[in-house]
């Protein structure tokens, strides 16, 4: 079974959703995603958008504090791209009817979040995220040119690879002509062919045991793309978010987002002890990376299992007004957090790098653009300025459609591609082996690739994924072809990513800390290194 669309978009969160939107204006567009509509991170999303909005905010503030995040990687061009961008997309969020918190005198209510030297986050509550999604659905829904298909799994991105034509990472004109999708309801592969393909399959997460991302996050779009040959990069600068609360059975990892400390709450030990200016003046709103750093060390030290949030001198109504949804949470295992100290824990939460993309959002792959978490715009360089995501995803999927738009006039689709081979393979009834590799992978990333690493731990870990990835392998090649398997694969491909380019990186920068090089290089030497 084969299809036709102009755009194929393979994901519904954000970057998707509102590449879908404008592209539509120009033809058919064909939405897939793995499991429901808005199943994404997206709908998580809680401290919000970081755009420039009011004065005594500038561009150029906003910028700086970009950069200094981005530890010196960071790209100056797509950074300031992305900022002078900002006022534009938000407020065409708010065309879509997204409403963002307002102030008595009608204003935009701002949120600080670490690494800001101002506010300027706007939110909704604390579900931003689930806001935004809704409402961008809402749009998608209604608009006629859009199609979306719920629960089918992209498997791999069609390339002349597939016309038998020999293609590798050196190939300078790789195409991509559509994606192979796993269709749940005839349990087939079916051909969908497209002009322009955007990636927009979010993030990386669920490689490791403890994450605030839901189980979609398993880097699929990043997977398919190296196998394709195409440019990944970054993937060692994994960002662990300093508080999601403690609550050892719950998966995914409950957030306390980080607004929250910008709102006054503190990081205290297990003595209630304050413990963040030992390690940096800026306190608990340091960036990420030097706070969850610091957590670490302070489980390390003390041997507790979590260090605690304090935000009980936090005013009543700030907590009714902007997180009503942690306190809800909390209150229903038991802690209400105006009387009692939160317990909370780093866990990883977005991928810095990704699918290496330009200025127009496009990837080293001819008409195959990636947006969202999936994508290495050169934006968070070695860590991501909080609220920064969602941004991220809504300039590159506007810039991705003005270029795509463009892009369909010249290209046909490509008949000659072959059907999904299914020859010698055989059901797997053995859902063990699958289930069994994916607690193996997530023990290993988290021991040995977390947020401190070493030679030795990379190594290890280097040397256990090897097995895993053999075996898996074999496994799919001879099994007749079912989500799960498709997306262990891509955990194991993205886990070796991860391992691979922390290994290549003989330095601590940002996100990627080794024991083995605790300095940071001259980044001209850096850059040179990885040319
Ligand atoms: P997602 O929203 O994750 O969507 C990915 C889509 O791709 C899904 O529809 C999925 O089903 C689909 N998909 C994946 N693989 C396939 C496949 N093989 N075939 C078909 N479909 C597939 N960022 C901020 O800027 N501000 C915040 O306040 C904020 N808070 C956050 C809180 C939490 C708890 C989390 C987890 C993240 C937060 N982030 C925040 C990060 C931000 O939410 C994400 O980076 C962003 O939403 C990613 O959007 P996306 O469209 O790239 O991916
Ligand atoms: C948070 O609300 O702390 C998460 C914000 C983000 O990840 O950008």
């Amino acid at each position: 079974m084969r299809h036709k669309v102009d755009f194929l978009v393979i994901g519904s969160g954000i970057a998707g959703l509102s590449f879908a939107l404008k592209a539509a204006n120009y033809g058919k567009v064909g939405m897939i995603t793995k499991s429901k509509i808005d199943d994404t991170a997206t709908k998580y999303a809680q401290g919000g958008v970081a755009a420039v909005i009011y004065s005594p905010d500038t561009y150029e503030k906003h910028i700086r504090d970009t950069m200094i995040a981005g530890d010196e990687l960071s790209n100056p061009k797509i950074v300031d791209i992305t900022i002078r961008e900002s006022t534009a997309r938000v407020l065409e969020l708010v065309e879509w009817g997204v409403n963002f918190d307002k102030t008595d005198s009608g204003k935009y209510a701002l949120a600080k979040e670490g690494g800001h030297s101002e506010f300027r986050v706007l939110h909704h509550k604390d579900i931003t995220g689930a806001e935004i999604e809704q409402k961008l659905i809402l749009a998608a829904k209604r608009n006629k040119n859009i199609t979306i298909l719920e629960n089918c799994l992209a498997i791999d991105i069609i390339t002349q690879h597939h016309l038998g034509v020999e293609v590798s990472r050196k190939t300078p004109d790789i195409r991509c002509f559509g994606a192979y999708v796993y269709n749940p309801n005839n349990k087939k592969v079916e051909t969908v062919l497209s002009k322009v393909t955007m990636m927009a399959t979010g993030g990386i997460g669920t490689v490791y045991g403890h994450t605030t991302n839901p189980n979609i996050a398993t880097g699929d779009g990043i997977a398919m793309v190296y196998r394709a040959k195409g440019t990944v990069e970054g993937m060692e600068f994994v960002q662990f978010h300093p508080t999601t609360l403690y609550n050892p059975k719950e998966t995914p990892s409950f957030l306390i987002t980080e607004a929250m400390r910008g709102a006054g709450a503190i990081l205290k030990d297990r003595n209630g002890d304050e413990f963040m200016s030992k390690y940096d003046a800026r306190g608990a709103l340091a960036p990420r990376d030097i706070v969850a750093r610091a957590i670490d060390n302070e489980l390390k030290i003390s041997g507790s299992d979590f260090v605690y949030l304090d935000a009980t001198a936090l005013p009543k109504d700030v907590i009714f007004s902007h997180f009503p949804n942690i306190y809800a949470k909390c209150l229903s295992i038991g802690i209400d957090i105006m009387r009692d100290m939160i317990p909370v824990v780093p866990a990883a939460h977005y991928s810095c790098g990704g699918i290496k993309t330009d200025e127009w959002g496009e990837s080293s792959i001819q008409h195959l653009f990636a947006s969202g978490e999936c994508a290495s715009t050169g934006l968070h360089g070695a860590n991501r300025l909080a609220s920064n995501s969602l941004l991220e995803a809504l300039v590159f999927s506007h810039r991705a459609s003005l270029k795509a738009v463009e892009d369909i006039k010249k290209i046909d689709f490509c008949d000659e591609i072959p059907e999904w081979d299914t020859e010698g393979t055989v059901l797997n009834e053995e859902m063990v082996l699958i289930t069994q590799t994916k607690k193996e992978l997530q023990t290993i990333m988290s021991n040995y690739v977390g947020i401190v690493r070493s030679n030795l731990r990379l190594q290890r870990a280097f040397d256990r994924l090897e097995i895993l990835y053999g075996e898996t392998e074999e496994l799919y090649k001879k099994s007749i072809l079912f989500p799960e398997i498709c997306e262990l694969r891509n955990m194991i491909n993205v886990g070796y990513l991860i391992i691979k380019n922390a290994m290549d990186r003989k330095e601590s920068r940002g996100l990627h800390y080794s024991l083995d090089y605790p300095e940071h290089r001259d980044v001209s030497q850096v850059t040179r290194d990885m040319l």
